[in-house]
């Protein structure tokens, strides 16, 4: 039996492009209520205009604690599902080499972010008879990857927090579930490579990578699972990413 979401109050961050877009227009087409984020406006306006009166929308920026703390105070009540999307990784240099404030602001939307907006809403959907936090993480998370530096270590923040949530949790209705994508073609490489457009192409040339569709379903179906089921992680890769071997130096 699968649990219906009509009615239920969504609130997905980064709802202006990519997985939360898709995951934004899902969970309306799904009977739910959805408040979406972001920073760009137009794009939140053409949401809207898209998806009609059950998208609501604000403008917030997650690097911006004191918006965060507004944004959530100013909501009439706590929302039935968080899905904590909003996040970018920019640059793909080695440790050595790349830049502070790049790494700065990954660590701030990724992972400050996501706590301060998580912590903000806590209390009032651990009240609720029920509710879901879907942190989206990264198989960058768990497997390291040359240039990934400081973008894997903030997914990697993201799925233990998501599993040390669940122990906090522990007796409430409230499930947590940590959604850790492979490729994903959307707006992320082009991203990290500071809009270079052609860059970004060739990283899904030929992949049949998986789509931001693809991984909305996914949230949707955990979302919709029996309220007794808690899938804590969720690996998702296109079969056409696998795994390399360990690359070892040697000498001469
Ligand atoms: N694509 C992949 O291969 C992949 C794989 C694993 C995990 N992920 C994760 O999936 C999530 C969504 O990424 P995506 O692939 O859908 O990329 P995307 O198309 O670039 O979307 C990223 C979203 O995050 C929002 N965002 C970024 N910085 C923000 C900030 N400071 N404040 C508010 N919103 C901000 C963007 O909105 P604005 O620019 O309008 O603010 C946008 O809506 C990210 O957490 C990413 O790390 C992606």
């Amino acid at each position: 039996m699968r649990t219906s979401l009509e009615g239920k109050t969504a609130l997905v961050t980064g709802a202006t492009s990519g997985i939360g877009a898709a995951t934004a227009e899902r969970l309306v087409g799904l009977g739910a209520r959805v408040i979406g984020t972001g920073r760009r406006g137009e794009r939140l306006e053409a949401m809207r205009a898209l998806l009609g009166e059950d998208f609501r929308h604000a403008r917030l920026d997650m690097t911006d604690a004191k918006a965060i703390r507004n944004f959530a105070g100013d909501l009439p009540h706590a929302p039935d599902i968080l899905i904590n999307n909003a996040g970018l990784a920019l640059g793909l240099s080695g440790a050595d080499e790349a830049s502070l404030e790049d790494w700065d602001r990954m660590i701030d939307t990724n992972i400050r972010g996501l706590v301060h907006l998580t912590r903000a809403l806590l209390p009032g959907m651990k009240a609720l008879e029920r509710a879901d936090i879907v942190n989206i993480s990264s198989v960058a998370g768990s497997y390291p990857y040359p240039g990934a530096n400081v973008y894997g270590a903030s997914k990697a923040f993201v799925t233990q927090f998501s599993l040390n949530l669940r122990s906090d949790l522990a007796g409430s209705k409230v499930r947590v579930s940590s959604v850790e994508p492979g490729l994903t073609e959307t707006e992320f490489s082009e991203v990290r490579f500071a809009g270079d457009k052609e860059k970004a192409a060739r990283v899904y040339e030929g992949t049949d990578n998986l789509t931001a569709d693809d991984i909305s379903l996914v949230i949707a179906d955990l979302l919709t699972l029996p309220p007794h089921i808690n899938l804590n992680r969720v690996e998702i890769m296109p079969v056409s990413q696998s795994f390399g071997p360990f690359r070892i130096a040697r000498e001469g």
